[in-house]
């Protein structure tokens, strides 16, 4: 018989998501250039469903692939964003792929590509997106998709892909977890959610990407305030993560970080951590992220500053020089009975510090969705991150909420539930960034969420200077606070009596 669905790569995602869809009773046809990948999948698929009841057949040329589909062809690709996408999509044209046939990405693309690729590929074959979230469990037992692009190859693909997501109990709004092959959860509401229109949901999966950028580095810096300012060792601080996951905290990277604390090294026996090198890396997500909101004018400080956290942690050899160079404050460990205390309000300040980084990524969103026309569902993008997803978190139950009660929300801040926990936490949360400058911890995301915070909730901000200023060296001209909206004034400061000079 014919396979339901074409698959191409089967790296570490696609082999999931192939093996997902098995899972949830459909046939699959896949390719991989890489002979061993695929006879991975195969092999996988064989030693969980029994060599008589295949569900994945290994295809040896793309041709083959095509042959093994009923038309219109429905083909996924899991391959590296970029020129792989196209070079697949050129080999599958060679193929013979057809105009009504439907071609889905599911790589971390950069949505502008996404964009241009649904017209340049318009009249050969159907090009549409599913940005993935959840890394390889996710994929493997439920991930998080933002679909977009064509309506039509939503309807074609929407069962598949609503099958093999994460699902959330309806009643909790927490994720249903079961990760059993052959055993898939088939309950509960699931998190595919066509998003709009053509790069729209990968513009999206961009945006969470921030958005876990941010949520990591909140977490590194509570981190490291406990490890260098009380003096806590990795298992310490993994046992206070654990407790903060059984609260408003709670979520995947909370309960993630807990673990690789607790984890020792199999070679030394030391907490792993203290032997993994402090350079992160990064594949242009957070990046993309943070350039489009500085391109849209839309505030996302706490993500630009994840993304810059990244590049100097890899400056390492610089950092070791300059800290024999460079000085900090006198080195100041607090009293035992302090600790309590401190925890607390690093606790209180990674709260409302979240709350100010999904309010940066939504009101991205929303600005961008203007920009572009789209008509996104903030609560539906919200609902389908309550599981599967990396940024997963019981947070999210509140956003959904919060985008139920007010679909027009302007920013999240503004919604009555957090303005509320922002009002009652921000103390600690001050004091959380205090202590750590006056400790010489550098927290940028912490305390460039509380400045966004404090800007956003600022009446008069000193922007009224920097348009003098701006007037002064380049007659950029202002406007006035006691006239007409729109009505701009220049100041000719080159005499002493500086006339004001009505510009239009
Ligand atoms: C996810 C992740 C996933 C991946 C990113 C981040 O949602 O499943 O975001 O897409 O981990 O590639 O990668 P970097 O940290 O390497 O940029």
């Amino acid at each position: 018989p014919l396979c339901d669905i074409g698959f191409v790569g089967a790296g570490v995602m696609g082999k999931n998501l192939i093996l997902n869809l098995a899972d949830n009773g459909y046939r699959v046809a896949a390719f991989d250039l890489d002979h061993q990948k695929l006879q991975a999948v195969i092999a996988q698929d064989d030693a969980e469903r029994g060599e008589q009841a295949p569900r994945v057949i290994g295809c040896s040329s793309y041709t083959e692939l095509l042959s093994r589909l009923s038309a219109p062809h429905l083909i996924v690709l899991s391959v590296p964003a970029g020129k792989p996408v196209d070079d697949v999509c050129h080999k599958l044209i060679d193929a013979g792929i057809q105009a009504d046939d439907i071609i889905v990405d599911t790589g971390n693309s950069l949505w502008t590509d996404t964009v241009a690729r649904e017209k340049s590929y318009e009249g050969k074959f159907i090009f549409f997106s599913t940005a993935v979230s959840g890394g390889e469990v996710g994929a493997r037992f439920g991930p998080s998709l933002m679909p977009s692009g064509d309506p039509y190859a939503w309807t074609r693909i929407k069962p598949m892909w609503q099958a093999i997501a994460a699902k959330v109990d309806p009643a909790t709004g927490k994720p249903i977890e079961r990760f059993e092959p052959g055993n898939p959860v088939t309950e509960g509401e699931p998190c595919a959610a066509y998003i709009g229109p053509s790069g729209s949901g990968h513009y999206v999966k961009m945006v969470h990407n921030g958005i876990e950028y941010a949520d990591m580095q909140l977490i590194c810096e509570a981190y490291q305030v406990m490890r260098d300012v009380l003096g806590m060792t990795a298992t310490a601080i993994a046992d206070i993560f654990k407790t903060w996951n059984d609260g408003p905290l709670h979520s995947y990277l909370i309960g993630i970080s807990a673990e690789v604390l607790a984890t020792k090294d199999s070679e030394t026996g030391l907490p792993l951590v203290d032997v993994i090198m402090d350079k992160a890396g990064q594949k242009g997500t957070g990046l993309w992220t943070a350039v489009s909101s500085l391109q849209l004018g839309s505030p996302a400080p706490t993500i630009a500053e994840a993304v810059y956290a990244r590049s100097i942690s890899a400056l390492k050899a610089e950092r070791v020089k300059a800290a024999t160079v460079l000085a900090g404050p006198a080195q100041n460990l607090y009293s035992e009975t302090q600790q309590a205390e401190i925890i607390q309000a690093l606790h209180d300040a990674l709260y409302c510090a979240k709350i100010c980084v999904y309010a940066q990524g939504f009101h991205l969103m929303k600005t961008a969705a203007d920009e572009h026309g789209w008509q996104l569902n903030f609560a539906e993008i919200a609902k389908i991150w309550r599981a599967g997803c990396i940024i997963r978190a019981v947070f999210l139950q509140s956003i959904t909420e919060a985008y139920e009660r007010n679909d027009e929300l302007e920013n999240l801040l503004l919604d009555p539930f957090f303005s509320k926990q922002i009002s009652v936490y921000q103390q600690n949360w001050r004091k959380a960034v205090a202590n750590a400058s006056l400790a010489g911890i550098p927290v940028a995301a912490l305390s460039s969420a509380l400045s966004y915070y404090d800007a956003y909730r600022t009446a008069v901000l000193p922007a009224n200077l920097l348009q003098g200023q701006r007037d002064y060296f380049g007659a950029h001209t202002f406007e006035r606070t006691d006239k007409a909206k729109g009505k701009t004034y220049h100041v000719d400061w080159s005499r002493s009596e500086r006339p004001m000079v009505k510009v239009k």
